[in-house]
């Protein structure tokens, strides 16, 4: 089931430089919601924030307010670890368990978390494939090693495993940044298809690809949010000069 993400003023420093400054930014459900922006502007900052990753970095503080529907996952209550199957995260390299086959990285979590057994896991894994595009081909070598699959079908996979632990939203740090057109290509349609349930943000350096798969882009420069809103306007009618000289390619 798809939940909204709300950020207020979110700031993440590292020691003293900021990473991301005081970014106010409501994420609706069901939906793609594309970050861009320059090298270095905080767009893999902000998302790590979205799923309290930044508790592994040790000089990494982080303020304000991020919500996942009407709940603080900042606050006291919240279970990171939990908070982290509700809230999944696809990463720029592909990084499925390297020593696990292709079946086992799909129920590794699911069996940690004890959300299914027996029987219940193998529906798992055919359904979790099925969903993200990979059963076809792999249904047939689910005992293989996950590194015996190519570069895309290994980042399918990682999307099917980060669906086994039911999310609500899935975070996409350029997610197809390493692969080739036509893995590019499935990967685009695969996230196209996941919107209809889930909660999509994804990071991009590639302004095409933000404008064939998002509903709604934010710009940003320097760590601060600069623009946003829907993705066909904000591309044929930026309304702040740093975004349209970006999006227009002037800087980059
Ligand atoms: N773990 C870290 N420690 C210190 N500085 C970091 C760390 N991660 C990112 N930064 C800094 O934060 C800024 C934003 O980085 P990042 O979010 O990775 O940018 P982007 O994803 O937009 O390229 C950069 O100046 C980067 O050097
Ligand atoms: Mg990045």
């Amino acid at each position: 089931m798809a939940e909204r993400m709300t950020t207020r003023q979110l700031t993440v420093r590292f020691g003293n430089a900021e990473a991301v400054r005081r970014v106010d930014m409501e994420i609706p459900p069901r939906s793609v919601t594309a970050i861009i922006g320059p090298s270095g502007c905080g767009k893999t900052t902000f998302l790590r924030a979205l799923n309290r990753m930044h508790d592994f970095t040790p000089v990494a503080r982080v303020e304000g307010s991020v919500r996942l529907g009407d709940r603080e996952i900042y606050g006291n209550g919240m279970n990171p670890v939990e908070l982290r199957t509700r809230v999944g995260m696809v990463f720029q390299r592909p990084n499925p368990f390297p020593t696990m086959s292709i079946r086992q990285n799909v129920t590794y979590a699911p069996k940690r978390h004890g959300l299914a057994r027996g029987p219940e896991l193998e529906e798992l894994v055919e359904r979790v494939l099925r969903q993200a595009a990979l059963w076809d081909e792999v249904k047939d070598r689910l005992d293989h090693s996950a590194t015996s699959l190519s570069g895309g079908q290994q980042q399918r996979l990682c999307i099917a495993r980060a669906l086994a632990v039911e999310p609500q939203v899935l975070l996409m740090d350029e997610p197809a940044s390493a692969l080739d057109p036509t893995a590019t290509q499935k990967i685009e349609d695969l996230i196209y298809d996941l919107k209809q349930e889930y909660t999509i943000v994804i990071v991009t350096h590639n302004m095409q690809q933000a404008g064939r798969v998002s509903d709604h882009t934010a710009f940003f420069y320097m760590g601060h949010l600069i623009e946003y809103g829907a993705t066909d306007d904000l591309f044929t009618n930026p309304r702040n000069e740093r975004t349209e000289a970006y999006i227009t390619g002037r800087f980059g």
